[in-house]
């Protein structure tokens, strides 16, 4: 943690937990068990991403995809929320992290639905870390959300088609007000985005590892994060603009 540059932390992290299913196969066990599992190591990465001084941390814990796994599978990940968000609640405020869910929130079973809204409003006054849940999220579900927002302003005369710029289109996404991640990070040996935050995610780094969601720890997060503050972030620039900006600051 050390090695850490503390004025180069990006300031959003965003991960795709996965690698759940196989970690239980590999032991033997039902995916369930890998879900379980799962939730120790989003203890220990809001934990370590709040000691590091992260602001903003979003997890991928549900895609509008995963309703079609088996029936059994997604009605074990929706107790398995519900129990993981009621019991986590008080120490996550005690930490003064602040709680949201974003995602098609209105398909979850009405006992999930109250204890995320428990969760956001008991959470909403800390001014810790930020943890953006992603719960029957999908980008394009979310793009498409925003653009029915924008179409209904423009019909009731509110807005003009030539208006709507990249603010309008930020403030109209589901994560309207959190900074774009800076990096994404991706577990378990898959290079895909998987409809996560396509539009947020135009300049974050991508950091993928072969490591097994169950098996992620503070450590690969650290490494992770040493992997970006070696990276030139050059948003369309050359390097030596770059260069020249940084010595400038
Ligand atoms: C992907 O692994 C993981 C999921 C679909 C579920 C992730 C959920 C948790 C870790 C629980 C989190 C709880 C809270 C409250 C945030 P996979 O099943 O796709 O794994 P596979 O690719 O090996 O099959």
């Amino acid at each position: 943690m050390e090695n850490l540059d503390s004025k180069r932390l990006p300031k959003h992290i965003a991960i795709i937990m996965d690698g759940n299913g196989r970690w239980a196969q590999e032991k033997g066990q039902d995916r369930l068990y890998g879900h379980f599992h799962g939730v120790e190591s989003v203890r220990n990465i809001v934990e370590a991403a709040a000691e590091i001084g992260i602001k903003y941390l979003t997890l991928y814990a549900f895609s509008t995809e995963n309703w079609d796994r088996p029936a059994a599978e997604v009605a074990g990940l929706m107790s398995l929320f519900v129990d993981t968000i009621s019991k986590e609640v008080p120490s996550l405020h005690k930490n003064n992290i602040k709680l949201h869910f974003i995602g098609n929130l209105a398909l979850l079973p009405e006992d999930a639905k109250k204890a995320l809204e428990k969760a956001t409003e008991t959470t909403a006054g800390n001014t810790g870390l930020e943890l953006i849940i992603a719960l029957s999220y999908s980008s394009r579900w979310e793009l498409i959300e925003a653009i029915q927002k924008l179409a209904q302003q423009v019909k009731e005369g509110l807005l003009l088609p030539e208006d709507i710029k990249e603010a309008n289109l930020s403030a109209a996404l589901a994560t309207s007000g959190f900074p774009d991640p800076e990096l994404m990070i991706r577990t378990s040996g898959e290079y895909r985005i998987s409809n996560f935050l396509l539009y947020q995610l135009a300049y974050a780094e991508l950091y993928f590892t072969e490591t097994r969601w169950p098996d992620f720890r503070k450590k690969d997060l650290i490494e992770a994060i040493l992997d970006f503050q070696s990276r030139e972030r050059r948003f369309g620039k050359t390097g030596q603009q770059v260069q020249t900006n940084d010595e400038n600051k």
